[in-house]
């Protein structure tokens, strides 16, 4: 080795010892007699000393040379520090300098290499490699690797075997588009990068494999958000002759490994809720359960309640659903905070058409925006429902039932926020069970538009009491029909899901038929997974977990990139290595891109 310690070790019992560090320059204080270095490496910063009378002429004039990011060897004696650092780790010595080799010179970097760093997000990215270097990007990395083991050690402990999956498939619906990769000895025909491993561990299951897990690459086409990349990482699980409870119980339990063994922390029981009662209470399937404001229907449609029709309100009146939510305290919101939160939620990705509010006063009297239409006794019956007690502010949507949900839970989560009950260190775990079989595609222009398509994947299985409805040619009753899939949420964040698979041929071509399959596209796509139900395969289930996501939770960040080392931009692209890029026509008539096979 070219050093005898690291930047990060040195201690007062090393004093007197002649050591011989390596590392980078983060910072250097020329005080004239005196010269300071910090040196820099993976496990943390010494600080250096050059003495105008102590050290060689030859050093200090190499050290007045340095610039940041040189990379030098130094050597010297350990001697205890007259003003000690507590914020470092090595902060009560520093080095005697003797001799300094620089190993290799640096330009200047672009930004600050340091834990507050003067880089924005586009050149810290164009240069990962120094963002890198940084202590809280490195930090970040550390966290994954000690997930990434700590999931390994629970997984080998549950007798589950680590298997790879091919890169290069065919494509898996799992709801997003395809990446496709060309193939040259194939002219006009294509492979597909997995979305998930989920066909392939479904045929280890067959194979007898029994516990099978990978951390796993991932890639998916999709719009990308904060929590979403388009290669990403999964712990893609799978398990035999299993029930729902099984799984429930086995991934809580690494789940709450992970939480003991990385943050010190005992998870206590994992609450459960279904997916209707999460819409209900929440509007959203994963919702963040760290704090209350639940919904609260005053014109329902999971009840037959209504508080609001019949008083010349054209707007309730003309509502499917108006509900809103109590928040704690906030009476005292002034007018010019309502109009700021209303114009907050009007804007085209809320898209609410406006905001009611009741005050319910400290001194006891009720005041609304709709005073006009609902007496006091009327706005009385409202603080009942909403348990609204004196100081509180009742903020109420209303609309089309599905998009009033989806707006409230925005405001429900934005209130959350602005009240500071968002705590990064506080963690919520809850299982969202009996979510919906299918789904009906209403987003225009996608390609599940008009349709019925897969709410988790299309081999998930339905739940047995509801398999004869998968027969019903009544849209509210295939909308009915539940399915053992479960997701696991962390703090309003969806960090796994999984389900109990079908291992039938029937009913798995049944499903697809649902699924607008003709018999020889589910042949031409599946045969092979139904071909394998054909020959012993066992019932089985399994989940997967988003891994940059629970990386991200558990470091307490919002965006998953920084937990990825080369993480792609908001347009999908890597500005470092500057991809996606042409490619040079040879190579595409090679590929015979452009082909298309009949
Ligand atoms: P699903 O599609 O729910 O299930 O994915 C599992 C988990 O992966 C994470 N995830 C993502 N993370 C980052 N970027 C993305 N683009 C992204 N997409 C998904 C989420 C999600 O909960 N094969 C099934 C699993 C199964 O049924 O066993 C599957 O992939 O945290």
């Amino acid at each position: 080795m070219l050093r005898t310690h690291t930047c990060g070790e040195l201690r007062l019992e090393n004093v007197g010892t002649e050591v011989t560090l390596t590392g980078w320059v983060q910072r250097i204080r020329d005080k004239g007699g005196m010269i300071w270095i910090d040196l820099r490496d993976r496990y943390g910063i010494t600080q250096l000393m050059l003495e105008e009378n102590q050290t060689a002429p030859e050093v200090i004039e190499a050290a007045r040379s340095l610039g940041r990011e040189f990379v030098v060897q130094a050597t010297g004696t350990v001697i205890e520090r007259k003003s000690k650092n507590p914020n470092l780790l090595t902060g009560d010595i520093e080095i005697q300098l003797k001799n300094l080799t620089v190993l290799n010179p640096a330009k200047l970097p672009p930004f600050l290499v340091e834990d507050d760093t003067d880089g924005g997000d586009d050149l810290r990215m164009k240069y990962r490699y120094l963002d890198l270097r940084r202590n809280p990007v490195r930090k970040n990395l550390e966290l994954r690797h000690r997930m990434a083991q700590h999931t390994r050690i629970y997984m080998d402990a549950q007798d589950f075997i680590e298997v790879e999956t091919p890169v290069l498939i065919k494509s898996t619906p799992e709801g997003a588009r395809d990446f496709v990769v060309p193939s040259r000895m194939n002219p006009g025909e294509f492979y597909a990068l997995p979305q998930s491993p989920q066909t392939f561990k479904q045929l280890l299951m067959v194979s007898g494999f029994d516990r099978y897990y990978q951390i796993v690459k991932c890639f998916r086409d999709e719009d990308l958000r904060a929590d979403r990349q388009p290669e990403f990482t999964q712990i893609d699980c799978e398990m035999s002759f299993v029930e729902q409870e099984d799984i429930l119980q086995m991934f809580e339990g690494l789940i709450r490994h992970l939480f003991k063994m990385v943050k010190g922390m005992e998870l206590g029981e994992v609450p459960r809720m279904t997916y209707v009662d999460a819409m209900k209470f929440y509007g959203s399937d994963k919702p963040d359960t760290r704090f209350g404001m639940q919904f609260v229907e005053l014109k329902g449609t999971f009840d037959t309640i209504d508080l609001t029709s019949g008083k010349n309100f054209g707007v309730f009146d003309a509502a499917e659903l108006v509900v809103g939510i109590n928040v704690p305290g906030a009476a005292n919101y002034t007018r010019k905070q309502i109009d700021e939160l209303t114009e907050w939620i009007k804007r085209p990705q809320i898209g609410a058409k406006g905001l009611v509010y009741v005050r319910y006063n400290e001194d006891g009297t009720i005041k609304s925006s709709v005073d006009k239409f609902y007496s006091e006794e009327d706005l009385k019956h409202w603080v009942v429902a909403f348990q609204a007690k004196p100081g509180d502010l009742m903020l109420i949507i209303s609309g089309d039932a599905a998009k009033a949900r989806k707006q409230l839970n925005e405001l429900r989560l934005e209130m959350g926020t602005r009240l500071g009950l968002r705590k990064p260190d506080d963690y919520k775990v809850l299982w969202v069970l009996d979510f919906p079989l299918l789904e009906w595609g209403e987003e225009e222009g996608h390609p599940n538009a008009g349709r019925w398509f897969a709410m988790h994947h299309p081999f998930t299985s339905p739940k047995p009491e509801d398999i004869s409805l998968l027969d019903s040619n009544d849209n509210i009753e295939l909308g009915a029909i539940r399915a053992n899939a479960y997701d696991m949420v962390i703090n309003g964040t969806e960090v796994g899901g999984g389900s109990i698979r079908i291992f039938n041929r029937d009913l798995q071509a049944k499903m697809f038929k649902l699924l607008g399959f003709s018999d020889e596209e589910a042949k031409a796509q599946f045969g092979f997974l139904m071909d394998a139900f054909e020959f012993g395969a066992p019932p089985h289930g399994g989940i997967a977990f988003g891994f940059d996501r629970l990386c991200s939770l558990f470091g307490g960040a919002d965006s998953i990139r920084d937990f990825i080392a080369f993480p792609k931009n908001n347009s999908g692209r890597d500005v470092m290595i500057d991809s996606p890029s042409p490619i040079a026509q040879k190579q595409l008539d090679e590929l015979s891109i452009g082909v298309v096979k009949k």
